[in-house]
């Protein structure tokens, strides 16, 4: 045991010098991504997961790793680049909640979460994918059925100290934690908030959601209150999230992915409002640094049909929307598509439309809208070879040579079932099974 933390405590103080490249935007174009000066197109795919909300934290990763590591390198062979990855969703097993709703750890096992999303972006290193995880998910139609994670998930988005508790408590250690990775793209803060919010008008322009009244906002919660957001909270709880990771790793990139293009469009029809803009984050949290770096866009067809402005209509492109950031389409895929194209066809047409990348929706190929894993992969293969798609990452970092750094033994249920509470027994046993 004490070996173990030796070994620990030895590669971090390496961990401090190692500097690694990251991606970033072009400084000389705000609407591309670079690496170490090249542009990069992002070509990728969603995992997004493989154990819903239990891929990470408590040592559920050895559970996951085979099949997301094995997701990784087979991304890698047909020439993929990136990869957007699921957190903590609604809360279910991570971070750790007092009683009281507060947010005391990133885990229930001393932060162990840390140590298993750097085994992951050690794996990514190895096959040059840049990977970006998704905290939180206000597009699971379950959620506020689950008493323990309404409480929760509904706290951090309606009360301010709780909100704050997990951003020190779990956030911050896990932005410090990873930030020498340069696999790691970075965070998106939350996947389609518009799902659990409330479309109600407000005088100020940027907290006005009147405008997407009618278009299928709120769809992940059936009741109006307390399941539902005003449209200002859930600004402020990514303006103060996107804040925290910049002040603590200035280099990750930040996003939010819209479940359709109506909440990031400037300058469009009247049912569309950039709602992400830095403007309306610093409006409603005031907090300077918690703005976007990129924007995204979801996209799937409704009754066959894209809508007029989706990303993947044929005569549109990224400078619709009138951005000033690089956009991505973060996620589609032909069964939810229009079915007028296959799947390599959209995603030609996203890389040749201005976009700053696309991921596919989802590696594990299960469920609503996805399509299975392989003509996925023909399809970043399709694109491999074209300008801006190979990406070779920098400094190897020096946590990855022993990439296997413990695991938890911790009983545990793998899907979230409802009303149990979850388990919190971690006791290290091996090293390195
Ligand atoms: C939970 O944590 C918060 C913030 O750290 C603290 O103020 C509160 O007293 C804690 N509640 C309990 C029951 O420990």
């Amino acid at each position: 045991m004490v070996k173990y933390q030796l070994a620990i405590l030895i590669s971090y103080l390496f961990l401090s010098v190692v500097i690694a490249a990251r991606l970033r935007v072009c400084s000389g174009n705000s609407r591309k991504f670079c690496y170490n000066g090249k542009q990069v197109y992002l070509s990728g795919m969603n995992q997004a997961w493989k154990f819903y909300a239990h891929d990470f934290g408590n040592g559920q990763y050895s559970s996951s790793k085979v099949h997301l590591e094995s997701t990784l390198k087979q991304i890698h062979k047909n020439g993929g680049n990136s990869i957007r990855i699921w957190l903590h969703t609604t809360s279910a097993l991570t971070p750790r909640f007092n009683s009281t709703g507060h947010v005391v750890a990133a885990d229930h096992c001393n932060n162990h979460i840390i140590a298993e999303m750097k085994e992951y972006l050690c794996a990514a290193e190895r096959y040059n994918i840049v990977v970006f995880f998704v905290l939180w998910n206000g597009a699971d139609p379950n959620w506020w059925r689950n008493f323990q994670w309404a409480r929760q998930f509904n706290g951090l988005i309606t009360v301010d100290s709780k909100l704050q508790s997990y951003i020190d408590n779990a956030l911050i250690p896990i932005v410090k934690g990873l930030k020498t990775f340069s696999s790691l793209g970075g965070y998106e803060i939350i996947n389609e908030p518009e799902g659990i919010l409330f479309t109600a008008a407000n005088s100020v322009a940027c907290f006005d959601a009147s405008r997407l009244a009618g278009s299928g906002a709120g769809f992940a919660a059936q009741h109006q209150f307390p399941n539902l957001f005003y449209m200002h909270r859930l600004q402020r709880f990514i303006n103060w999230q996107a804040n925290a990771i910049k002040t603590h790793d200035p280099n990750s990139l930040v996003t939010v992915g819209s479940w359709r293009e109506n909440p990031q469009y400037n300058n469009g029809p009247s049912n569309t409002f950039n709602y992400y803009s830095d403007h309306c984050l610093i409006q409603a949290g005031g907090r300077s640094l918690g703005t976007l770096d990129f924007y995204q866009i979801h996209t799937y067809a409704w009754n066959g049909a894209y809508s007029t402005t989706s990303p993947m209509v044929p005569t549109n492109s990224a400078s619709l929307y009138q951005l000033n950031k690089p956009l991505v389409i973060g996620e589609f895929s032909h069964v939810g598509s229009d079915g007028t194209r296959s799947l390599i066809q959209l995603v030609e047409h996203a890389y040749n439309n201005g976009y700053a990348g696309a991921w596919s929706w989802h590696a594990l190929g299960l469920y609503h809208h996805s399509d299975p894993l392989s003509p996925q992969l023909l399809a970043l293969d399709a694109i491999r070879w074209r300008p801006f798609v190979r990406l070779v990452l920098g400094v190897v970092n020096i946590n990855c040579r022993n990439p296997t750094i413990g695991i938890f033994d911790i009983r545990r249920d793998r899907f979230p079932v409802q009303g149990r509470p979850v388990r919190n027994q971690c006791s290290l046993f091996t090293r390195g099974r």
